[in-house]
Protein backbone atom coordinates (compact mmCIF):
# COMPACT_ATOMS: atom_id res chain seq x y z
CA UNK A 1 0.00 0.00 0.00
CA UNK A 2 1.28 3.03 -1.33
CA UNK A 3 1.59 6.48 1.21
CA UNK A 4 -1.63 7.75 -0.51
CA UNK A 5 -3.30 4.63 -0.27
CA UNK A 6 -2.86 4.70 3.96
CA UNK A 7 -3.58 8.24 4.21
CA UNK A 8 -6.86 7.24 2.04
CA UNK A 9 -7.95 4.07 4.42
CA UNK A 10 -7.52 6.13 7.75
CA UNK A 11 -9.37 8.63 6.81
CA UNK A 12 -12.22 6.06 5.25
CA UNK A 13 -11.85 4.37 8.71
CA UNK A 14 -12.86 7.52 10.93
CA UNK A 15 -15.49 8.41 8.64
CA UNK A 16 -13.84 11.30 7.41
CA UNK A 17 -12.96 10.63 3.96
CA UNK A 18 -14.44 13.04 1.07
CA UNK A 19 -15.14 11.98 -2.36
CA UNK A 20 -16.14 14.28 -5.10
CA UNK A 21 -19.56 14.74 -6.43
CA UNK A 22 -21.17 15.52 -9.67
CA UNK A 23 -24.56 15.64 -10.69
CA UNK A 24 -27.13 17.20 -13.55
CA UNK A 25 -28.74 20.12 -11.97
CA UNK A 26 -32.36 20.91 -12.57
CA UNK A 27 -33.48 23.42 -10.31
CA UNK A 28 -34.19 21.92 -6.74
CA UNK A 29 -33.00 18.90 -7.91
CA UNK A 30 -29.83 16.50 -8.42
CA UNK A 31 -29.33 13.46 -10.88
CA UNK A 32 -26.36 11.82 -10.02
CA UNK A 33 -24.23 10.59 -13.37
CA UNK A 34 -24.66 7.07 -13.51
CA UNK A 35 -27.35 5.85 -15.42
CA UNK A 36 -30.89 5.63 -14.77
CA UNK A 37 -30.34 7.43 -11.37
CA UNK A 38 -33.64 8.95 -10.35
CA UNK A 39 -33.35 13.58 -8.72
CA UNK A 40 -32.65 14.01 -5.70
CA UNK A 41 -33.86 17.12 -3.74
CA UNK A 42 -30.48 18.92 -3.21
CA UNK A 43 -30.29 20.68 0.67
CA UNK A 44 -26.54 21.02 -0.31
CA UNK A 45 -26.78 24.51 -2.62
CA UNK A 46 -26.20 27.91 -1.35
CA UNK A 47 -28.52 28.74 -3.78
CA UNK A 48 -30.92 30.39 -1.63
CA UNK A 49 -32.99 32.38 -3.60
CA UNK A 50 -32.93 29.71 -6.52
CA UNK A 51 -31.66 32.69 -8.68
CA UNK A 52 -29.26 30.20 -10.65
CA UNK A 53 -32.84 30.40 -12.43
CA UNK A 54 -31.90 33.96 -13.64
CA UNK A 55 -29.47 32.62 -16.29
CA UNK A 56 -31.83 32.22 -19.84
CA UNK A 57 -32.83 36.13 -19.06
CA UNK A 58 -29.80 37.30 -18.65
CA UNK A 59 -28.05 35.30 -21.44
CA UNK A 60 -30.70 36.70 -23.52
CA UNK A 61 -30.29 40.28 -22.42
CA UNK A 62 -28.29 43.17 -24.00
CA UNK A 63 -25.93 43.14 -20.82
CA UNK A 64 -24.82 39.29 -21.77
CA UNK A 65 -24.20 40.51 -25.18
CA UNK A 66 -21.88 43.04 -24.68
CA UNK A 67 -19.68 40.84 -22.07
CA UNK A 68 -19.34 37.98 -24.03
CA UNK A 69 -15.84 37.11 -23.36
CA UNK A 70 -15.55 33.60 -21.09
CA UNK A 71 -11.96 35.38 -20.16
CA UNK A 72 -10.38 38.11 -19.07
CA UNK A 73 -7.07 36.61 -20.33
CA UNK A 74 -5.20 38.33 -17.55
CA UNK A 75 -4.32 39.91 -13.95
CA UNK A 76 -6.50 42.64 -13.80
CA UNK A 77 -3.40 44.78 -12.74
CA UNK A 78 -2.33 44.21 -16.52
CA UNK A 79 -4.93 44.13 -19.15
CA UNK A 80 -7.62 41.76 -17.66
CA UNK A 81 -9.73 45.19 -16.52
CA UNK A 82 -12.98 45.70 -18.28
CA UNK A 83 -15.71 48.01 -18.15
CA UNK A 84 -18.13 45.96 -16.38
CA UNK A 85 -16.09 45.59 -13.77
CA UNK A 86 -15.99 49.34 -12.76
CA UNK A 87 -20.01 49.26 -13.47
CA UNK A 88 -20.43 46.39 -10.48
CA UNK A 89 -17.98 48.33 -7.88
CA UNK A 90 -19.81 51.77 -8.67
CA UNK A 91 -23.34 49.94 -8.02
CA UNK A 92 -22.01 47.96 -4.71
CA UNK A 93 -20.41 51.63 -4.10
CA UNK A 94 -23.56 52.86 -4.39
CA UNK A 95 -25.18 50.84 -2.17
CA UNK A 96 -22.88 50.49 0.80
CA UNK A 97 -21.23 54.06 0.98
CA UNK A 98 -17.86 52.52 0.76
CA UNK A 99 -15.06 51.81 -1.98
CA UNK A 100 -15.37 48.28 -3.77
CA UNK A 101 -12.58 45.86 -5.23
CA UNK A 102 -13.51 42.84 -6.70
CA UNK A 103 -12.03 39.22 -6.01
CA UNK A 104 -12.11 35.61 -8.33
CA UNK A 105 -13.57 34.41 -5.16
CA UNK A 106 -14.50 34.67 -1.31
CA UNK A 107 -11.53 32.26 -0.40
CA UNK A 108 -9.38 34.42 -3.12
CA UNK A 109 -10.67 37.54 -1.11
CA UNK A 110 -10.26 36.18 2.36
CA UNK A 111 -6.42 35.15 1.96
CA UNK A 112 -5.51 38.09 -0.32
CA UNK A 113 -6.96 40.51 2.33
CA UNK A 114 -6.06 38.81 5.42
CA UNK A 115 -2.14 38.56 4.24
CA UNK A 116 -2.84 41.85 3.01
CA UNK A 117 -3.90 43.81 6.20
CA UNK A 118 -1.20 41.96 8.36
CA UNK A 119 1.87 43.36 6.38
CA UNK A 120 0.53 46.72 6.95
CA UNK A 121 0.97 46.66 10.87
CA UNK A 122 1.90 44.65 14.13
CA UNK A 123 -1.62 42.75 13.95
CA UNK A 124 -3.57 40.54 16.22
CA UNK A 125 -6.48 38.75 14.38
CA UNK A 126 -9.42 38.17 16.62
CA UNK A 127 -11.36 35.53 14.71
CA UNK A 128 -14.91 34.06 16.54
CA UNK A 129 -13.84 30.38 16.64
CA UNK A 130 -15.99 29.05 14.08
CA UNK A 131 -14.95 31.85 11.04
CA UNK A 132 -14.44 30.28 7.92
CA UNK A 133 -11.09 28.25 6.77
CA UNK A 134 -10.36 30.66 4.43
CA UNK A 135 -10.44 33.45 6.86
CA UNK A 136 -7.89 31.07 8.90
CA UNK A 137 -5.79 29.96 5.85
CA UNK A 138 -4.70 33.60 4.82
CA UNK A 139 -3.96 34.58 8.59
CA UNK A 140 -1.61 31.85 8.67
CA UNK A 141 -0.36 32.90 5.35
CA UNK A 142 -0.04 35.99 6.74
CA UNK A 143 2.00 34.38 9.70
CA UNK A 144 0.30 37.31 11.89
CA UNK A 145 -0.49 36.41 15.58
CA UNK A 146 -4.14 35.50 15.93
CA UNK A 147 -6.39 34.31 18.81
CA UNK A 148 -10.25 32.88 18.30
CA UNK A 149 -13.37 34.11 20.43
CA UNK A 150 -16.16 31.68 22.05
CA UNK A 151 -19.04 31.62 19.52
CA UNK A 152 -20.51 34.78 19.44
CA UNK A 153 -19.33 35.21 22.94
CA UNK A 154 -19.22 39.36 23.23
CA UNK A 155 -17.68 38.91 26.74
CA UNK A 156 -15.00 36.66 25.67
CA UNK A 157 -14.04 38.99 22.85
CA UNK A 158 -13.82 41.62 25.05
CA UNK A 159 -11.54 40.30 27.82
CA UNK A 160 -9.10 39.57 24.89
CA UNK A 161 -8.85 42.91 23.54
CA UNK A 162 -8.45 44.25 27.21
CA UNK A 163 -5.77 41.59 27.82
CA UNK A 164 -3.74 42.09 24.03
CA UNK A 165 -5.17 44.93 22.05
CA UNK A 166 -2.24 47.05 23.93
CA UNK A 167 0.41 45.00 22.51
CA UNK A 168 -0.67 45.64 18.52
CA UNK A 169 -0.80 48.54 16.12
CA UNK A 170 -4.34 46.92 14.70
CA UNK A 171 -6.76 44.41 16.31
CA UNK A 172 -8.77 42.95 13.43
CA UNK A 173 -12.08 41.33 14.80
CA UNK A 174 -13.27 38.71 12.54
CA UNK A 175 -16.39 37.30 12.31
CA UNK A 176 -18.95 36.13 9.57
CA UNK A 177 -22.51 37.85 9.52
CA UNK A 178 -24.46 34.56 8.94
CA UNK A 179 -22.76 31.27 9.81
CA UNK A 180 -22.26 28.78 7.15
CA UNK A 181 -22.15 26.14 9.65
CA UNK A 182 -24.03 27.30 12.97
CA UNK A 183 -26.64 29.35 11.09
CA UNK A 184 -26.88 32.11 13.87
CA UNK A 185 -26.32 35.83 13.12
CA UNK A 186 -23.11 37.41 14.73
CA UNK A 187 -24.06 40.22 17.22
CA UNK A 188 -23.07 43.11 14.73
CA UNK A 189 -24.01 45.96 16.63
CA UNK A 190 -22.48 44.51 19.75
CA UNK A 191 -19.02 44.24 17.90
CA UNK A 192 -19.70 47.68 16.76
CA UNK A 193 -20.01 49.03 20.28
CA UNK A 194 -16.59 47.09 21.01
CA UNK A 195 -14.90 48.91 18.14
CA UNK A 196 -16.01 52.35 19.69
CA UNK A 197 -14.59 51.64 23.18
CA UNK A 198 -10.63 50.67 22.06
CA UNK A 199 -9.08 53.00 19.20
CA UNK A 200 -7.12 50.45 17.46
CA UNK A 201 -9.60 47.74 16.74
CA UNK A 202 -11.17 47.33 13.44
CA UNK A 203 -13.85 45.02 11.77
CA UNK A 204 -13.47 42.57 8.90
CA UNK A 205 -17.06 41.01 8.09
CA UNK A 206 -17.83 38.35 6.04
CA UNK A 207 -21.13 38.33 4.12
CA UNK A 208 -21.20 35.25 2.24
CA UNK A 209 -24.28 33.90 3.00
CA UNK A 210 -26.27 36.65 3.89
CA UNK A 211 -25.64 39.10 0.69
CA UNK A 212 -28.63 38.26 -1.67
CA UNK A 213 -30.66 36.53 0.90
CA UNK A 214 -30.92 38.12 4.31
CA UNK A 215 -32.40 42.13 4.97
CA UNK A 216 -35.20 43.69 2.97
CA UNK A 217 -33.22 44.77 0.29
CA UNK A 218 -31.15 41.61 0.21
CA UNK A 219 -27.75 43.88 0.86
CA UNK A 220 -26.77 41.32 4.46
CA UNK A 221 -26.56 42.23 7.76
CA UNK A 222 -24.91 45.43 8.33
CA UNK A 223 -26.62 47.26 6.15
CA UNK A 224 -29.56 45.95 7.40
CA UNK A 225 -28.39 46.92 11.05
CA UNK A 226 -27.68 50.51 9.70
CA UNK A 227 -24.18 49.59 11.09
CA UNK A 228 -22.36 49.62 7.68
CA UNK A 229 -20.11 52.68 8.15
CA UNK A 230 -19.02 51.30 11.58
CA UNK A 231 -17.14 48.49 10.14
CA UNK A 232 -13.66 48.73 8.13
CA UNK A 233 -14.19 45.62 5.56
CA UNK A 234 -17.04 43.97 4.25
CA UNK A 235 -16.65 40.94 2.13
CA UNK A 236 -19.43 39.62 -0.12
CA UNK A 237 -18.94 36.61 -2.03
CA UNK A 238 -21.25 35.89 -5.27
CA UNK A 239 -20.96 32.37 -5.16
CA UNK A 240 -24.50 31.60 -2.74
CA UNK A 241 -27.65 33.65 -3.06
CA UNK A 242 -26.29 35.75 -6.10
CA UNK A 243 -26.20 32.86 -7.86
CA UNK A 244 -22.89 34.15 -9.44
CA UNK A 245 -18.65 33.84 -8.89
CA UNK A 246 -16.60 36.04 -7.65
CA UNK A 247 -16.59 38.87 -4.56
CA UNK A 248 -15.49 41.98 -3.58
CA UNK A 249 -13.95 43.95 -0.05
CA UNK A 250 -15.91 47.15 0.84
CA UNK A 251 -13.73 49.46 2.45
CA UNK A 252 -12.07 53.02 2.40
CA UNK A 253 -10.80 54.52 -0.64
CA UNK A 254 -7.51 54.56 0.35
CA UNK A 255 -7.92 50.60 1.63
CA UNK A 256 -8.32 49.82 -1.90
CA UNK A 257 -5.82 51.60 -2.86
CA UNK A 258 -3.38 49.45 -0.19
CA UNK A 259 -5.32 46.10 -1.67
CA UNK A 260 -4.64 46.61 -5.11
CA UNK A 261 -0.65 47.14 -4.64
CA UNK A 262 -0.94 44.29 -1.80
CA UNK A 263 -3.58 41.38 -2.50
CA UNK A 264 -0.98 38.99 -3.90
CA UNK A 265 -4.63 36.88 -4.60
CA UNK A 266 -5.84 39.85 -6.40
CA UNK A 267 -2.42 40.48 -8.37
CA UNK A 268 -1.28 37.35 -9.47
CA UNK A 269 -4.39 36.07 -10.54
CA UNK A 270 -6.16 35.97 -14.10
CA UNK A 271 -9.48 38.39 -13.45
CA UNK A 272 -13.23 36.97 -13.45
CA UNK A 273 -14.62 37.03 -17.08
CA UNK A 274 -16.62 39.35 -18.49
CA UNK A 275 -20.00 37.62 -18.59
CA UNK A 276 -19.70 36.53 -15.08
CA UNK A 277 -19.57 40.19 -13.84
CA UNK A 278 -22.04 40.82 -15.97
CA UNK A 279 -24.11 38.25 -14.42
CA UNK A 280 -23.45 39.74 -10.92
CA UNK A 281 -24.29 43.01 -11.89
CA UNK A 282 -27.78 42.14 -13.69
CA UNK A 283 -28.58 40.31 -10.31
CA UNK A 284 -27.64 43.18 -7.76
CA UNK A 285 -29.32 45.47 -9.87
CA UNK A 286 -32.71 43.50 -9.28
CA UNK A 287 -31.63 42.43 -5.98
CA UNK A 288 -34.33 44.68 -4.18
CA UNK A 289 -37.12 43.43 -6.31
CA UNK A 290 -36.42 39.36 -4.93
CA UNK A 291 -38.29 40.71 -1.95
CA UNK A 292 -40.81 37.38 -2.82
CA UNK A 293 -38.50 34.56 -2.69
CA UNK A 294 -36.72 36.35 0.49
CA UNK A 295 -40.18 35.62 2.45
CA UNK A 296 -40.56 32.63 1.00
CA UNK A 297 -36.94 31.77 1.81
CA UNK A 298 -37.76 32.92 5.45
CA UNK A 299 -41.61 31.16 5.97
CA UNK A 300 -39.58 27.53 5.26
CA UNK A 301 -37.18 28.85 7.67
CA UNK A 302 -39.48 29.08 9.89
CA UNK A 303 -41.17 25.76 9.35
CA UNK A 304 -38.45 23.82 9.61
CA UNK A 305 -36.95 25.21 12.89
CA UNK A 306 -40.33 24.71 14.31
CA UNK A 307 -40.23 21.03 13.35
CA UNK A 308 -36.67 20.05 14.24
CA UNK A 309 -37.40 21.37 17.34
CA UNK A 310 -40.50 19.52 18.12
CA UNK A 311 -38.08 16.25 16.81
CA UNK A 312 -35.76 17.35 19.92
CA UNK A 313 -38.02 17.56 22.33
CA UNK A 314 -39.13 13.62 21.11
CA UNK A 315 -35.81 12.15 20.25
CA UNK A 316 -32.73 11.36 22.34
CA UNK A 317 -29.37 13.59 21.76
CA UNK A 318 -30.83 16.05 19.36
CA UNK A 319 -30.17 19.63 18.86
CA UNK A 320 -30.95 22.29 16.50
CA UNK A 321 -28.62 24.99 15.23
CA UNK A 322 -29.25 27.86 13.40
CA UNK A 323 -32.67 30.14 13.13
CA UNK A 324 -32.49 31.44 9.23
CA UNK A 325 -32.24 29.00 5.81
CA UNK A 326 -29.74 27.50 7.07
CA UNK A 327 -30.28 24.69 9.91
CA UNK A 328 -28.53 21.54 11.15
CA UNK A 329 -29.91 18.91 13.26
CA UNK A 330 -26.95 18.05 15.54
CA UNK A 331 -26.81 14.94 15.80
CA UNK A 332 -23.20 14.01 17.61
CA UNK A 333 -20.88 11.14 16.51
CA UNK A 334 -20.17 10.92 12.76
CA UNK A 335 -21.51 7.40 12.48
CA UNK A 336 -25.34 8.48 13.16
CA UNK A 337 -25.18 11.40 11.08
CA UNK A 338 -24.21 8.76 8.20
CA UNK A 339 -26.65 7.05 9.07
CA UNK A 340 -29.34 9.67 8.50
CA UNK A 341 -27.91 10.89 5.73
CA UNK A 342 -27.95 7.83 4.12
CA UNK A 343 -31.19 7.16 5.34
CA UNK A 344 -32.72 10.30 3.46
CA UNK A 345 -30.98 9.35 0.08
CA UNK A 346 -32.56 5.98 0.19
CA UNK A 347 -35.56 8.32 -0.38
CA UNK A 348 -34.00 10.71 -2.94
CA UNK A 349 -33.43 13.20 -0.46
CA UNK A 350 -29.56 14.99 0.07
CA UNK A 351 -28.98 16.63 3.30
CA UNK A 352 -25.23 16.27 3.48
CA UNK A 353 -23.25 15.52 6.57
CA UNK A 354 -21.09 17.59 8.22
CA UNK A 355 -18.30 15.83 10.32
CA UNK A 356 -15.55 16.38 12.05
CA UNK A 357 -12.78 18.45 11.37
CA UNK A 358 -15.28 20.66 9.50
CA UNK A 359 -17.35 21.45 12.69
CA UNK A 360 -15.75 20.50 16.21
CA UNK A 361 -15.89 16.88 17.59
CA UNK A 362 -19.09 15.36 18.66
CA UNK A 363 -21.06 17.63 17.19
CA UNK A 364 -21.84 16.02 13.61
CA UNK A 365 -24.76 17.21 12.05
CA UNK A 366 -26.88 17.24 9.25
CA UNK A 367 -27.07 20.59 7.40
CA UNK A 368 -30.20 21.63 5.34
CA UNK A 369 -29.97 24.88 3.43
CA UNK A 370 -33.01 26.14 2.32
CA UNK A 371 -33.79 27.19 -1.31
CA UNK A 372 -37.15 29.60 -2.59
CA UNK A 373 -37.98 27.21 -4.95
CA UNK A 374 -38.82 24.51 -2.36
CA UNK A 375 -42.19 24.58 -0.74
CA UNK A 376 -43.36 23.09 2.79
CA UNK A 377 -44.35 19.56 1.35
CA UNK A 378 -40.37 19.29 0.70
CA UNK A 379 -39.81 19.59 3.95
CA UNK A 380 -42.55 17.37 5.42
CA UNK A 381 -41.04 14.55 3.21
CA UNK A 382 -37.99 15.18 4.46
CA UNK A 383 -39.14 15.30 7.94
CA UNK A 384 -40.88 12.18 8.05
CA UNK A 385 -37.67 10.36 7.17
CA UNK A 386 -35.78 11.83 9.41
CA UNK A 387 -38.71 10.69 12.03
CA UNK A 388 -38.74 7.11 10.85
CA UNK A 389 -34.75 6.92 11.13
CA UNK A 390 -34.71 8.27 14.84
CA UNK A 391 -37.76 6.07 15.75
CA UNK A 392 -36.10 2.78 14.00
CA UNK A 393 -32.84 3.90 16.31
CA UNK A 394 -34.71 4.15 19.13
CA UNK A 395 -35.87 0.37 18.64
CA UNK A 396 -32.90 -1.14 17.98
C1 LIG B 1 -18.22 32.17 5.15
C2 LIG B 1 -17.55 31.92 3.84
N1 LIG B 1 -16.59 32.78 3.43
C3 LIG B 1 -15.97 32.60 2.25
C4 LIG B 1 -16.26 31.54 1.44
C5 LIG B 1 -15.53 31.36 0.16
O1 LIG B 1 -16.29 31.89 -0.89
P1 LIG B 1 -16.14 31.32 -2.36
O2 LIG B 1 -16.94 30.07 -2.43
O3 LIG B 1 -16.66 32.43 -3.23
O4 LIG B 1 -14.68 31.07 -2.58
C6 LIG B 1 -17.25 30.63 1.82
C7 LIG B 1 -17.60 29.49 0.92
O5 LIG B 1 -17.78 28.39 1.26
C8 LIG B 1 -17.90 30.81 3.05
O6 LIG B 1 -18.84 29.95 3.47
Amino acid sequence: MNKYQQKLLALESSGNLRVLNDFVHEGIYLKPLTPNAPYILNFASNDYLSLSTQSQAFLNSTLAKENIRFSSSSSRLLSGGFDIAQKLEALLESKFGKSCLLFNSGYSANIGLMESLARLELTLFLLDEFVHASIIDGIKLSRAHFRRYKHNNMLDLETKIQQLAHKYQQVIVVTEALFSMEGDLAFLLDIVALKKKYKNVKIYLDEAHSIGAYGNLGLGLAKELGCEIGIDFIMLAFGKAIASVGACILCEKDAKEYFVNSARSLIYSTALPPLNIAFSYFIFQKLAGFSAQRARLQELSMYLNKELHRLCSEFESLSVRGDMYIVSLILESNERVQNASTKLLSHNIYAPSIRYPTVPKNTARLRFSLNAGMDKSHITQTLEVLESFLQQEKLS
